[in-house]
C-alpha cells in the first residue's frame, strides 16, 4: 500500500471526524462487547482505542502471550464498521514486572519507590521496563498491523513519568554529558559557585531529590528537559516499532493541553497527529476561553494541520475533589468547539462506564444505566451531528495574530525562589487570550524563536529566557511592519536560566525602547495607574465612570528609552515611573511593554487597541458584546458557540444554512441558549 504525504488526512478522508472514545473489553465479557459494537454503530461511532490498559491480560505471566481475545473483540468491531485505534498497552506495566524488578519502579523526589497498585507505575529510565514494553508492543504489532479493523496507532497513554531513581540518575548525567561535553561547561552553565555546588565528576550529579533548601535553579531546568528527552525517546522507540511494520497508519499519543512535565513543541514533529486530552472544569466560567486557548495550542503544534480530541468526558470526571456533570448540551458544545478550532477528530474517555476500579465514577458514552439515558441521547446526538460536519474535514483555522509560548522558559519561570509566585505564566497568557476569545479573533501559538512571518500581531505575554534568535525574530516582526507587545518578567534569562547582565528586558530592551532594574511583586490591592491621553481615551469609552486602571501582581522599574510612555504607577516603590510604554520606530510597526500585570480591563482595551491599530478584527464583530458567544472560522465554516444560558441573536451577513440543523439562516442568527450553529459559505449562501 502507498504510504500517504498525510497519514492522518488520508484517515479522516475515508471516515469522516473521527468519533468514539477509549474501549476496554478486557473489563467485559464477549456478549457485552457485541452489545457494545452494536450501540457504537448506532451512535455512529467509527472508532474507538483498545487496549490502553491491557498488558497483564496480554501477558498475564512474563513471556507468556494471551491475544485470542482481542483477535474476537477486533472482529466483532468491524463486523460494525468501527475502526480501532490501537494502543500499545505499556502505559501500566503488569504487576509481576515490578514484583520481579522494582528497579521499574518510579522514584519520587524524597526517594520514595511507588508500587503498581495504580497505574503509571514505571520509570522510564528502566533498561527492564523498556525492553518489556518493546518486546509486548512488537508482537502486539506483529499480529494486528494486517488486521482490517486497525486504522491507527496509539503510543502508551499520557506521556508524563518521572523517576529520580539510580537508573534515572545516571541517564541524566550522560544526557548531561551530551549536552555539555566536560563537566567544566556544565559547572558554568549551572553556576555551581554559588553555594559551593562545584562538580568535579559528572558521577557526582544527582537529579534534583529533596534537598535541604532551594535546588540548583538550573539543575532543575535541565531535569525537566532530560525528563521530557527520555520519555520522547520512549515514545519513539515504540513510533519506530510500528512504523517498520506498518508504514501506512497514523501514529500518535495523547497530550495533557498545557501539561507541564513534557516539552510538546520537540514531541509534536513525531508524530503523525496532535491528540489531545481535554477535561475543562464545568464549575470554570473562564473554562471555554481556556479551552480555545487550549485547541489553538493543538492546532498550533501540528503545525496548522487537524488535530484530534482524543479525550473528553461526557459529563462527569471522577479525579478532581468535586465532581458535578456536564450537561449533554454541554459536552456537545465543547466538542464542536475543539472541531471549530481545528479537530478531525472528537472522542471520549471512555465507551462504556467502568463498573470497578479506580473510574467507577467517571462518566462515559455509555453510562452504568444504559442505553436509555440522557448522556446516551447526547452521545448519538453528537454522533449525528460530527457527520453533518463532515464537509470541514482538512479545514484551516488561519491566523494573523501569534502568541509566544513555551516549556523551557515556563519551567525556569517558576523554579524556587523569585519575586512573587503569584506571576504565573499559564494565568498570564490565559489573561492575553481571554479578550481576543471573546473578540472572536483567531491566534496561533507559537515557541520562541519560530518563524513568525505572517502575522501582523506578535504576543509575548511572558518569556522569562530569551535567545538570541527568538529577540531576532521579534525584532524582523517589528521591522517589517507588525505589532508586537510584551508583557512583564521577560526577557529575564538566557538558556541557562541565568539572569542576563544590564538592564532588562536585556535582548528585547533596543526594539521595544525602554529597560529597567527592578522587578517589583505588588500589594495584594494593586497599584492605581495613570493613563497618557491617548490611553485615557480609550479606558474612558470602556468604563465611563472614569475608574483608573491598575496594576495587580507585579511592577517593574522602568524608564523609557525612547518609548512612548502610555501609563505610570501612582505612589508607592514605582510611584512615576512607566508601566506601559509604546515605541514606534519610523518604517516599522509598533512595539509594545507592559511592565506590569494590568487589571483585565486595561488588558482588554490595551490589545483591543494594539489589534485595531494593526488592522486585525474577529470573525464576527458582533460577537465582541455579546460576553460567553464564541465565533470561529474554519475552512469555509464559520461556527458560533454560544457558551450562556440565554438564546442569543447574532448578525452574520449574507444568510445561509446551519450545517447542523439544515435550516436556512437570516441575516440574524439566533443560536439557542448553549448551542451551536455552523454556517458554511459553500453551503445555501443567498443569492447563489
Ligand atoms: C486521562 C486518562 C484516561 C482516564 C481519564 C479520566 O488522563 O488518559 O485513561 O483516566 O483521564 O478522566
Amino acid at each position: 500500500m502507498a504510504v500517504p504525504a498525510d497519514r492522518f488526512a488520508a484517515l479522516t478522508h475515508d471516515l469522516g471526524i473521527l468519533y468514539g472514545g477509549d474501549y476496554n473489553p478486557e473489563q467485559w465479557t464477549p456478549d457485552v462487547w457485541r452489545e457494545d459494537a452494536r450501540l457504537m454503530r448506532e451512535a455512529g461511532v467509527n472508532l474507538v482505542t483498545v487496549g490502553v490498559f491491557s498488558w497483564a491480560r496480554y501477558e498475564p505471566a512474563p513471556g507468556v502471550r494471551d491475544f485470542a481475545w482481542l483477535d474476537e473483540v477486533l472482529d466483532v468491531l468491524h463486523a460494525q464498521g468501527v475502526a480501532v485505534d490501537l494502543a500499545t498497552p505499556t502505559a501500566s506495566p503488569p504487576a509481576w514486572l515490578g514484583h520481579r524488578h522494582p528497579d521499574t519502579l518510579p522514584v519520587d523526589a524524597d526517594g520514595v519507590r511507588l508500587v503498581a497498585g495504580s497505574r503509571n507505575h514505571f520509570s522510564p529510565a528502566s533498561s527492564v521496563y523498556r525492553d518489556s514494553a518493546l518486546a509486548v508492543t512488537r508482537d502486539l504489532v506483529a499480529r494486528y498491523a494486517g488486521h482490517a479493523a486497525v486504522r491507527m496507532w496509539h503510543v502508551g497513554n499520557e506521556f508524563g513519568q518521572v523517576c529520580f531513581g539510580d537508573e534515572s540518575a545516571a541517564r541524566f548525567r550522560v544526557w548531561l554529558q551530551e549536552r555539555y561535553g566536560s563537566i567544566g561547561a556544565l559547572n558554568e552553565a549551572w553556576g555551581t559557585t554559588v553555594w559551593s555546588q562545584h562538580y568535579g565528576a559528572f558521577e557526582e550529579i544527582l537529579p534534583p531529590r529533596r534537598t535541604v533548601y532551594h535546588v540548583n535553579p538550573t539543575q532543575a531546568l535541565d531535569f525537566r528537559r532530560y525528563s521530557s528527552d527520555l520519555l520522547l525517546e520512549l515514545y519513539r522507540e515504540q513510533r519506530d516499532l510500528i512504523r517498520a511494520v506498518d508504514p501506512v497508519r497514523p501514529v500518535t499519543t495523547n497530550f495533557m493541553g498545557f501539561f507541564p512535565l513534557v516539552d510538546y513543541w520537540s514531541w509534536a514533529p513525531e508524530l503523525d497527529v496532535v491528540a489531545d486530552d481535554q477535561y475543562p472544569d464545568p464549575t470554570d466560567p473562564w473554562a471555554p476561553a481556556d479551552s480555545g486557548l487550549v485547541q489553538d495550542l493543538m492546532r498550533s503544534l501540528g503545525d496548522g494541520r487537524p488535530w484530534m480530541l482524543m479525550e473528553q468526558a461526557t459529563a462527569a470526571v471522577s479525579w478532581r475533589a468535586h465532581n458535578p456533570p456536564k450537561s449533554p448540551e454541554r459536552a456537545r458544545r465543547e466538542s464542536l468547539q475543539a472541531v471549530a478550532r481545528g479537530a478531525d477528530g472528537v472522542c471520549f474517555f471512555q465507551w462504556r462506564a467502568s463498573r470497578a476500579g479506580a473510574e467507577r465514577f467517571h462518566s462515559a458514552m455509555l453510562p452504568h444505566a444504559g442505553a436509555d439515558t440522557r448522556v446516551h441521547a447526547g452521545v448519538r446526538r453528537l454522533g449525528a451531528d460530527l457527520h453533518r460536519l463532515r464537509s470541514v474535514v482538512g479545514g484551516r483555522v488561519e491566523a494573523r495574530v501569534v502568541m509566544l509560548f513555551d516549556w523551557a522558559s515556563w519551567w525556569a519561570a517558576e523554579e524556587q525562589a523569585r519575586p512573587t509566585v503569584r506571576l504565573g505564566v499559564l494565568d498570564q497568557l490565559r489573561a492575553w487570550y481571554r479578550p481576543l476569545w471573546q473578540a472572536g479573533v483567531a491566534v496561533d501559538l507559537a515557541a520562541p524563536g519560530a518563524d513568525l512571518d505572517g502575522y501582523d500581531v506578535v504576543l509575548v505575554p511572558q518569556s522569562y529566557l530569551v535567545t538570541k534568535t527568538a529577540a531576532r525574530r521579534v525584532e524582523d516582526a517589528v521591522d517589517r511592519g507588525a505589532s508586537v507587545v510584551v508583557g512583564p518578567f521577560s526577557g529575564v534569562a538566557d538558556e541557562n536560566a541565568h539572569v542576563r547582565q544590564g538592564r532588562f528586558p536585556a535582548l528585547l530592551r533596543d526594539v521595544l525602547g525602554v529597560s529597567g532594574e527592578e522587578w517589583v511583586p505588588l500589594p495584594h490591592a494593586g497599584v492605581e495607574l495613570r493613563l497618557a491621553a491617548p490611553l485615557q481615551a480609550l479606558l474612558d469609552a470602556a468604563c465611563p465612570d472614569g475608574s483608573p486602571g491598575r496594576a495587580t501582581t507585579f511592577g517593574e522599574l522602568l524608564r523609557s528609552d525612547g518609548a512612548e510612555v502610555l501609563a505610570t504607577f501612582v505612589g508607592g516603590h514605582l510611584d512615576g515611573g512607566p508601566a506601559l510604554t509604546r515605541r514606534v520606530p519610523p518604517g516599522g510597526g509598533q512595539a509594545w511593554y507592559l511592565g506590569c500585570v494590568p487589571d483585565e480591563q486595561l488588558l482588554g482595551r490595551v490589545l483591543g487597541e494594539v489589534l485595531d491599530g494593526a488592522g486585525v478584527g474577529g470573525v464576527l464583530p458582533a460577537v465582541a458584546d455579546l460576553p460567553g458567544v464564541e465565533a470561529v472560522r474554519r475552512g469555509t465554516a464559520t461556527f458560533v458557540l454560544n457558551h450562556t444560558d440565554l438564546p442569543v441573536s447574532v448578525p452574520v451577513p449574507g444568510a445561509r444554512t446551519d450545517l447542523l440543523t439544515g435550516a436556512r439562516c437570516g441575516d440574524l442568527v439566533e443560536v439557542p441558549a448553549g448551542g451551536v450553529v455552523v454556517l458554511d459559505d459553500r453551503v445555501g449562501t443567498a443569492g447563489r
